[in-house]
């Protein structure tokens, strides 16, 4: 908007410097008389012109007259208001920048917040550069964020924003905002592009205060603060289970696992599922007064794999990534401990892939192989009112040094009891530490 379509004429009043009150404008009367004849930048008068570096156009000193039109009889002048004045000799260029859906503020009043008229010590006649504060002089206030974007707390501000005007909203220079951030970051614009799953969460300016932010990497909220912006279910999970997940709650948070930009893996997955998990889990890490099993030398020393671990999505199939309801993160119950009271309901992650046949039938020929004859083994150690073994009993979960995942070893108290379990074409047998050496045989006439 060009302020008022009147041109307002303004009288200047231009004193000789060796006047006695010199800038005192308004009091024609007072002024003394000056001979029209001679040069305006003349030694004593205004010769500071000379002293710029740079002059509005080389001939300036002599052209005056441009601008500045005799008003009265005195030493008295008057001067277009910009921009009208401007558009004397940048008609296009002042029609161009008006032209545009969004003007920026200062230009309703002219160009003389920013440029200087005469000549400047900055380039494109500006009062000051960018960088030395022209912009940061009126807003401050955007890079009072502890953590600063560098261009921005540089003062480059016209790296991203039209000083005048634009078709864009906040005057930036390209409607793409990526593609703006992607001038200068064009490693990350490759990474992003290049990954096969993108973030849908919008402009980069979504996250990223693109001046300042109290948060490193200029971001408005720390860790999964941010997030919950957006995904306030996975948060409230993360952070109300019964069982919680340290991966989730500490360090990076949920950028531990997720990347917030693009990634090779669904969804947004910094790795393969099973190497992300393994990534932390090749130690022992503690959860309350337990130590967990290192899962990285325990699959590294066990070679018999439960199934689901050698698939590819592996470890989700049991365990939510964010929290849960059920003992160590898993997907569905499982009884703790050594024994437990058996309830269908209570074994529902086993049987959600394995037939509940195999603990429910007491006579069976051929829903287990563990069984002797038709005598279900399964049913008799599990299926129990109270004192049921739970499979950790005989079966580890992840990986055995037997086939048919039966384990080594298994903790009874305080104590780690061999099982010694030897199998057959057609059974097998164990000696462990509760019973004599005892053998079953499908093929048994019972
Ligand atoms: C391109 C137009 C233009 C030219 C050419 C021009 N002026 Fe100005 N001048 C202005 C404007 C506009 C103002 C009012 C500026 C403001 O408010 O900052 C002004 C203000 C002034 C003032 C009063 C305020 C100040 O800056 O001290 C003086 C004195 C002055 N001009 C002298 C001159 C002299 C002498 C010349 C020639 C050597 C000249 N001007 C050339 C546009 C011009
Ligand atoms: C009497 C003619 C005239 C008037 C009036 C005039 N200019 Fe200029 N301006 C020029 C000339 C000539 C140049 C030097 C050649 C060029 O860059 O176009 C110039 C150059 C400039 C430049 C430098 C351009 C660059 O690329 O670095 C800016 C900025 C500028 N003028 C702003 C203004 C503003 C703002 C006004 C109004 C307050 C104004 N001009 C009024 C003639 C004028
Ligand atoms: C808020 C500050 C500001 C105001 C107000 C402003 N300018 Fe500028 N102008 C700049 C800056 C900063 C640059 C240098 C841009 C760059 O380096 O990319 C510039 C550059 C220019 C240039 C040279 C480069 C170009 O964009 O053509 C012209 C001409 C110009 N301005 C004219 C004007 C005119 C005419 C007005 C008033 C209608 C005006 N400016 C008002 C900040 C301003
Ligand atoms: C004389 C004071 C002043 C100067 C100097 C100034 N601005 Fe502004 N600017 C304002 C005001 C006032 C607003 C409107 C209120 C606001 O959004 O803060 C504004 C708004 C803006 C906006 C938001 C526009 C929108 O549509 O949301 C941007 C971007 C901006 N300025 C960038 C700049 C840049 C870049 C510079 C330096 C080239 C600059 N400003 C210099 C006063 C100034
Ligand atoms: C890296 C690019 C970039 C730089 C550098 C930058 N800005 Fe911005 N600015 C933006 C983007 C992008 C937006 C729009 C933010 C949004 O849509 O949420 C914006 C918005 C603004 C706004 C609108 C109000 C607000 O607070 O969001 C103002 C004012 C502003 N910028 C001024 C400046 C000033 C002044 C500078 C220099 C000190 C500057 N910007 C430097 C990219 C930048
Ligand atoms: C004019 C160049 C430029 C543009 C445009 C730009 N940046 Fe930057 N950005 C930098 C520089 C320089 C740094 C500091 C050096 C570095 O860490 O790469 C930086 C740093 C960052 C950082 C912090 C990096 C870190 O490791 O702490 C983030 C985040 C960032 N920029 C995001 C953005 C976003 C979002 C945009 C678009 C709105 C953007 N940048 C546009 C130049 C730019
Ligand atoms: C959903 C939120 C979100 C969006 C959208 C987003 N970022 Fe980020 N960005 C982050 C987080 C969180 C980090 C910190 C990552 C970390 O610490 O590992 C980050 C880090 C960065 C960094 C620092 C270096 C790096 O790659 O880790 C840059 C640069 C960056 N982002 C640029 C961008 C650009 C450019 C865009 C838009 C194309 C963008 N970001 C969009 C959240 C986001
Ligand atoms: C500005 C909103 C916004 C923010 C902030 C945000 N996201 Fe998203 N995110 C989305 C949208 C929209 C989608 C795509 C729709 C969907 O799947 O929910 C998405 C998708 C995802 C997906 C893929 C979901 C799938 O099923 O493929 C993951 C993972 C994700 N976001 C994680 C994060 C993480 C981690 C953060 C914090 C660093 C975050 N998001 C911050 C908006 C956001
Ligand atoms: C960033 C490191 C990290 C990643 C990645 C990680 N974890 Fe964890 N996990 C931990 C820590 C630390 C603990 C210790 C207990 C706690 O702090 O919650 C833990 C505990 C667990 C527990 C035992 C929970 C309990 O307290 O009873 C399970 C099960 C588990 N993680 C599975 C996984 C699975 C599955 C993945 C892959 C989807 C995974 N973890 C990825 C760090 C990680
Ligand atoms: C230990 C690694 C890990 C951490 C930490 C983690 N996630 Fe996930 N996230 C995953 C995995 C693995 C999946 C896929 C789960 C599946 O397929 O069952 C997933 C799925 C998602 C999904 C899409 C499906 C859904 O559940 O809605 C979103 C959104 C998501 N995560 C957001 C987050 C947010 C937000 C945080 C932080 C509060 C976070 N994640 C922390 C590993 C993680
Ligand atoms: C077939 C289901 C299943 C799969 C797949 C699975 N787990 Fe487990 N996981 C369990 C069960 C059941 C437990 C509870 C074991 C117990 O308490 O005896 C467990 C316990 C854990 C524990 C705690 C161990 C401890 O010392 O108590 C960790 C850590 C763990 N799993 C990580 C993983 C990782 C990492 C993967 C993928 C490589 C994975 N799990 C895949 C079923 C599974
Ligand atoms: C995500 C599905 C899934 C879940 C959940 C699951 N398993 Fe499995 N399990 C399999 C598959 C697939 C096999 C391969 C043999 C088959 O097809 O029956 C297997 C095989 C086994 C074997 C026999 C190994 C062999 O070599 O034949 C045992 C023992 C076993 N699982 C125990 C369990 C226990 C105990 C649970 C509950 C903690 C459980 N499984 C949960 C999918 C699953
Ligand atoms: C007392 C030890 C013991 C207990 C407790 C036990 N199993 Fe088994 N299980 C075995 C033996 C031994 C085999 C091998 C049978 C064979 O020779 O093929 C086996 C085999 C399996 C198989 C392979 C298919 C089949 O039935 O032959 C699955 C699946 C299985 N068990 C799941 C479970 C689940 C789930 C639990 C807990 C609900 C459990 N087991 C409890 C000893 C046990």
């Amino acid at each position: 908007m060009v302020a008022g379509n009147v041109v307002q004429q303004v009288a200047l009043l231009f004193l000789l410097a060796s006047a006695v009150s010199a800038g005192a404008a308004g009091d024609a009367a007072a002024a003394p008389a000056v001979d029209p004849a001679a040069p305006c930048v003349s030694s004593g008068c205004h010769s500071d012109f000379n002293e710029h570096s740079t002059l509005h156009w080389p001939g300036l000193a002599q052209e005056c007259g441009e601008c500045h039109r005799p008003a009265g009889s005195g030493h008295e002048f008057t001067v277009a208001d910009a921009p009208e004045l401007c558009s004397q000799c940048h008609e296009d260029r002042v029609k161009e920048i008006y032209a545009q859906k969004n003007i920026h503020f200062p230009l309703e009043d002219g160009c003389l917040d920013c440029h200087k008229v005469h000549g400047s010590e900055a380039s494109a006649l500006l009062s000051a550069e960018p960088e030395d504060g022209l912009c940061l002089d009126c807003h401050d206030d955007l890079i009072e964020g502890e953590y600063k974007h560098e261009p921005a707390q540089e003062g480059q501000c016209v790296s991203c924003h039209d000083p005048h005007s634009s078709p864009n909203s906040s005057l930036l220079l390209n409607a793409e905002i990526s593609a703006l951030c992607w001038d200068c970051h064009d490693d990350h614009g490759k990474a992003m592009n290049g990954a096969k799953y993108q973030h849908e969460a919008g402009d980069c300016t979504n996250c990223h205060n693109p001046h300042s932010a109290d948060h490193p990497r200029m971001l408005p909220a720390k860790g999964r603060r941010l997030c919950a912006e957006c995904h306030e279910e996975v948060v409230e999970a993360v952070e109300g289970s019964a069982v919680d997940h340290g991966a989730a709650l500490k360090g990076d948070e949920c950028v531990n696992c997720h990347s917030p930009h693009g990634a090779d893996e669904k969804p947004l997955l910094k790795d393969k599922p099973q190497n992300l998990c393994l990534g932390c889990h090749d130690k022992r890490l503690r959860s309350g007064n337990s130590v967990l099993l290192d899962m990285q030398a325990w699959l590294d020393d066990n070679e018999q794999r439960h199934k689901p671990l050698t698939e590819k999505d592996t470890c989700v199939q049991c365990h939510s990534p964010h929290g849960s309801e059920h003992l160590r993160l898993l997907k569905a119950p499982f009884p703790a401990g050594f024994y437990a009271g058996f309830k269908v309901d209570r074994y529902e992650l086993c049987f959600s892939c394995h037939d509940r046949k195999a603990f429910t039938l007491r006579e069976t020929s051929s829903s287990t192989g563990f069984r002797d004859g038709t005598r279900n083994l399964h049913y008799l150690h599990v299926n129990r009112a109270e004192k049921g073994r739970t499979c950790r009993a005989c079966h580890d979960f992840h990986a055995a040094g037997n086939v048919k995942l039966v384990r080594d070893r298994v903790r009874f108290g305080q104590w780690m009891l061999p099982i010694d379990f030897e199998i057959t074409p057609t059974g097998g047998s164990c000696q462990p530490g509760c019973h004599p050496a005892v053998g079953y045989d499908r093929e048994a006439a019972r």
